[in-house]
């Protein structure tokens, strides 16, 4: 641990992602990677790992927080993990997701706290959650200049509408909902779309129809890009591993063996050793034990 005062990350030499970037890229047909974060080390890794884009997402609730779902994160929650975020990354196009009943409640509400992630936050964009119901909403942060990526299909915020955490769209008439729903999100001025766990054919199919980039989360390899959340990636959350998660790492088990072996050191007292001792100089040393001694 470094007693060094914090300076601003020194930032990686590649250019900022904007809202543009995913347009281009999506013409391109270059997949957008975008990742989340909740934390300073976290959102320097993201950002020197050279991906596209933060989700500070309010999964934060429950890979973070420990909460069973997402309903009980705050504003305030959501604005303190977005200014650390902040803080560690520059490059990726950084944005907030809007927690539950920060945008259900009224048009003007939803505007204020899109506004705060932008002007107390350091966020570049907001994400919220819903279809056609949240239109008005879209349509109104949109227009006080605020990119907004839209969220349909598995939306955490109604596990208890939904019965679970259960994949959505896989009924012909449900799908047919999902694809009105993406071009009524992409007419009231959404920049992109989270596609969470819906079925593979049905994610390519809107990706295809819309001029806007679709993210995907258990939605396929069709999407324009991919998010997952960093704390499944690498292993660290603990309670379960969703079926479309890869695991690229077993962070839990190698902190746990870290801290194993710290508790055994100390125990068998091999830590501290000599070099992470500070000693005084001998004459200072003697000199203390005399004055001691006097
Ligand atoms: O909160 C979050 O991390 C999300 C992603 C799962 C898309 O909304």
């Amino acid at each position: 641990m470094t007693t060094s005062p914090q300076t601003k990350t020194d930032s990686t030499a590649r250019q900022k992602v904007t809202t543009r970037t995913f347009m281009l890229k999506k013409k391109r047909g270059q997949p957008i990677t975008m990742l989340t974060a909740y934390d300073y080390p976290t959102a320097l890794a993201v950002d020197k790992a050279g991906i596209d884009s933060i989700l500070v997402g309010d999964s934060l609730g429950m890979v973070v927080l420990g909460y069973e779902n997402t309903l009980p994160v705050t504003m305030e929650d959501m604005l303190h993990h977005c200014r650390a975020v902040a803080r560690g990354a520059s490059a990726p196009l950084l944005v907030g997701d809007m927690p539950f009943m920060s945008y259900q409640s009224s048009v003007n509400k939803a505007v204020e706290n899109a506004g705060r992630f932008l002007q107390e936050a350091g966020m570049d964009a907001v994400k919220l959650e819903g279809g056609r119901e949240r239109a008005d909403a879209v349509q109104a942060i949109a227009g006080a200049g605020i990119p907004v990526m839209g969220h349909i299909g598995l939306t955490p915020q109604s596990v208890h509408a939904f019965g679970g955490f259960r994949a959505q769209g896989k009924t012909a008439s449900a799908a047919k909902r999902l694809i009105e729903d993406a071009h009524i999100l992409q007419e009231a001025g959404a920049f992109s779309i989270v596609l969470e766990a819906v079925p593979a054919q049905l994610a390519q199919l809107i990706s295809e129809q819309l001029a806007i980039p679709t993210i995907g989360i258990g939605a396929g390899v069709g999407c324009d890009g991919q998010v997952l959340v960093t704390h499944d990636l690498i292993g660290q959350f603990d309670r379960f591993v969703p079926s479309f998660v890869r695991q690229y790492a077993q962070m839990h088990q190698i902190v746990l063996e870290a801290m194993q072996s710290y508790a055994q050191d100390v125990e068998n007292k091999q830590f501290p050793a000599e070099e992470h001792s500070i000693f005084m100089k001998d004459e200072q040393w003697e000199q203390l034990l005399a004055e001691l001694d006097a």
